[in-house]
């Protein structure tokens, strides 16, 4: 339930609530101001957007904001994935397919092939690519013009990025989790289009249990209406939102059974941290990227884990969390380890 990966079943709940304007879209105020000037002033040049990375905890929107630029831009947008573009010549396909100043969208950017990249620096920077096909004597290279456009790159963490690709985008937005307040608009609004009726500590109940994901909250807000359609009359009240979240194992800050089980672990096989990734992924069978990616953000946003050089360390406010008394000295000696 709070996996914020997308999920194929997101796509009938998520795309008639995708917002198409800026204005329609709620919080990560500051990326929306400066994407909204940088938009306007691409448009009166007549010219294309500069190209812009998006990075951030998966399911906060970016799809979503790619949708907006071309939108506000008034041109069409091609959506694809790093690990879809397999060889240099499905990425020529797809740009030698573009109109001029199109949106192209790479989701998962970090994850195209280093030859698909290779041929995407000329492409970003000169508007064009050099395709060489065959071998030994019949090799023959082409250079193909192309139109300018705009590439939307997405990725969890911007870390992940070569730096030679890093270093194209002209604009660099970071996505951060959004507060209960703005959680709870959306939710609203969601609400609102499609037809379900909420009341406002009801929106603002599945909001705080959304570890800070509109896709997450959306997906909440799908379940809690069946739970509210069957106890009570349809209408999500704080009551039904909180027993159809209780009944899903999330509790009162959005935790999972997950969330909650790599804490434990932590905490009841060593000792609080520090732990290495690695060896914490290990310990609770998943892999250390989803860990990062999925886990740890949102449980750094509360306070509940620290990353440290030796290792990830649970805090006090975690142990009290989950009902475990804190050892005094052990406690102290890893919160002083961390500053
Ligand atoms: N749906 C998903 N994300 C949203 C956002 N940031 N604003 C409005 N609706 C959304």
């Amino acid at each position: 339930m709070v996996a914020p990966e997308y999920n194929p079943e997101d796509a009938e709940v998520e795309n008639p609530l995708r917002p198409k304007c800026l204005s329609d879209y709620i919080g990560q105020e500051k990326v929306k101001e400066n994407l909204s000037i940088f938009i306007e002033a691409a448009k009166q040049r007549k010219e294309s957007l500069d190209h812009v990375l998006l990075y951030g905890p998966p399911g906060l929107g970016k799809t979503t904001l790619a949708g907006i630029i071309a939108n506000e831009l008034g041109v069409n947008l091609r959506i694809t994935s790093g690990p879809a573009i397999e060889k240099p010549g499905d990425l020529a396909a797809i740009l030698t397919n573009l109109n001029p100043g199109d949106v192209l969208f790479i989701d998962e950017v970090h994850r195209l092939p280093r030859t698909v990249e290779e041929i995407l620096y000329p492409a970003m920077e000169d508007y064009a690519i050099d395709i060489i096909t065959g071998k030994g004597q019949m090799a023959a290279s082409y250079h193909l013009p192309l139109p300018k456009f705009t590439l939307v790159g997405a990725t969890t963490r911007a870390g992940q990025l070569s730096a030679p690709l890093r270093d194209r985008f002209g604009v660099v937005l970071r996505l951060e989790l959004y507060s209960p307040q703005e959680l709870a608009k959306i939710v609203e609004r969601s609400a609102g289009i499609l037809g379900i009726k909420i009341e406002a500590d009801g929106a603002l109940e599945i909001a705080s249990r959304s570890r800070g994901t509109p896709r997450i909250a959306n997906r909440m807000l799908k379940r809690v209406r069946d739970f509210a359609q069957m106890m009570t009359n349809g209408v999500i009240t704080y009551e039904s939102a909180k027993l159809g979240l209780d009944r899903m194992e999330v509790d009162e800050i959005g935790l999972d059974a997950n969330d909650r089980r790599m804490l434990r672990t932590m905490i009841e096989y060593y000792n609080g941290g520090p732990v290495g990734l690695d060896t914490l992924a290990a310990a609770i069978g998943e892999e250390a990227i989803t860990l990062e990616d999925v886990y740890e953000p949102y449980l750094m946003q509360i306070g509940f884990l620290a990353r440290t050089p030796r290792g990830r360390v649970a805090t006090k406010a975690a142990y009290l969390h989950l009902g475990i008394t804190p050892p005094e000295s052990d406690t102290d000696d890893n919160q002083q380890k961390l500053f």
